[in-house]
């Protein structure tokens, strides 16, 4: 079974200039260009490939286009979260049958499930799927907030993986040091990526690492790998400025205008949602030429 770790990009979904379809080229193209990188993962489908603005038949087709066009070379995590179990359910298992190496489940995210129910609905998905699952625990989001030890209790059920996206840096402190031998935390919180990668953290999904890929991965092998800290805080020094910024926005009309600015189409967003003003464009071309420097 594939071992996820690394980088893993939280892939923006390109649309066609009139925003009615998927692009498939312009997503090929992105997708060649992280791999070039060398990004250890891809993730599409989840916040910032903006899942919400998709349908179900989307949702499908978007999997199988970043499966094909990964062509094996990194794993895919398909995001498969929906609002009932039978939609998370039916993209799970059609993600499983596509060929993902694995699915990042968001619970439903308008009423809040409580933690019996979640174990439910990811036990379905498990036993339907039987591909390693990785727990999208995004609070802000879905009103679900779980403590480090609800949270590695989910392997009870067979969940391996966890995206921390609630930016509580003594929580993952916590499933990094004290919880490890339950569960994988990968950090999700832009802003916390040189401290999770400093703890021990063993990837990151990571949406600035589609305009920064490079970047992401030699901070990856610096950090993680090499474990130099000071050549760590100089790469970090770059890419902290981004990161603040794209948090402080629409996070994926922020991902998407800092690859529009350095020359990479994506079709903008679906309504209602729009890129950002130009001033802020101005703001994150410069804070990503100056992390090319
Ligand atoms: C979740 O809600 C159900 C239904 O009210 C209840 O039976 C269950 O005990 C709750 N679980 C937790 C962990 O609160
Ligand atoms: C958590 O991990 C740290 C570092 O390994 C250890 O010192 C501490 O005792 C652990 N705490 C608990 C509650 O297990």
């Amino acid at each position: 079974m594939v071992d996820l770790h690394g980088i893993m990009v939280a892939l923006i979904t390109p649309f066609t200039d009139d925003q009615t379809a998927i692009d498939e080229h312009r997503l090929q193209a992105l997708i060649e260009r992280l791999i070039k990188a060398g990004v250890h993962g891809l993730v599409p489908g989840g916040s910032t490939g903006e899942f919400t603005s998709l349908t179900i038949a989307e949702r499908k087709q978007l999997t199988e286009l970043v499966i094909k066009y990964a062509a094996g070379r990194v794993p895919v995590i398909a995001g498969t979260g929906g609002l009932t179990t039978a939609e998370s359910l039916e993209l799970s298992i059609h993600a499983a049958k596509a060929g993902a190496s694995a699915v990042m489940v968001v619970p439903p995210f308008y009423d809040a499930v409580n933690l019996t129910e979640l174990k439910g609905l990811l036990a379905e998905i498990k036993d339907a799927t039987g591909v390693p699952i990785v727990y999208y625990n995004i609070p802000s989001a879905t009103g679900l907030k779980l403590s480090p030890t609800e949270l590695a209790s989910l392997s009870e059920i067979g969940v391996r993986y966890l995206k921390d996206t609630s930016g509580d840096g003594p929580a993952l402190t916590e499933l990094l040091f004290n919880l490890s031998d339950k569960i994988t935390a990968f950090n999700g919180w832009d802003t916390l990526t040189f401290y999770g990668l400093a703890a021990g953290a063993r990837g990151g999904i990571w949406g600035a690492a589609n305009i920064i890929p490079e970047l992401a991965v030699e901070l990856w092998e610096t950090v993680a790998v090499k474990g130099d800290l000071k050549k760590g805080r100089e790469l970090w020094a770059k890419a902290w400025p981004i990161c603040k910024f794209l948090e402080s926005h629409n996070y994926a009309a922020a991902v998407k205008t800092g690859l529009e600015v350095t020359g990479i189409q994506t079709g903008g967003l679906r309504k209602p949602f729009v890129m950002l003003e130009p001033e802020l464009q101005s703001e994150v071309k410069s804070l990503i030429q100056n992390a090319a420097r």
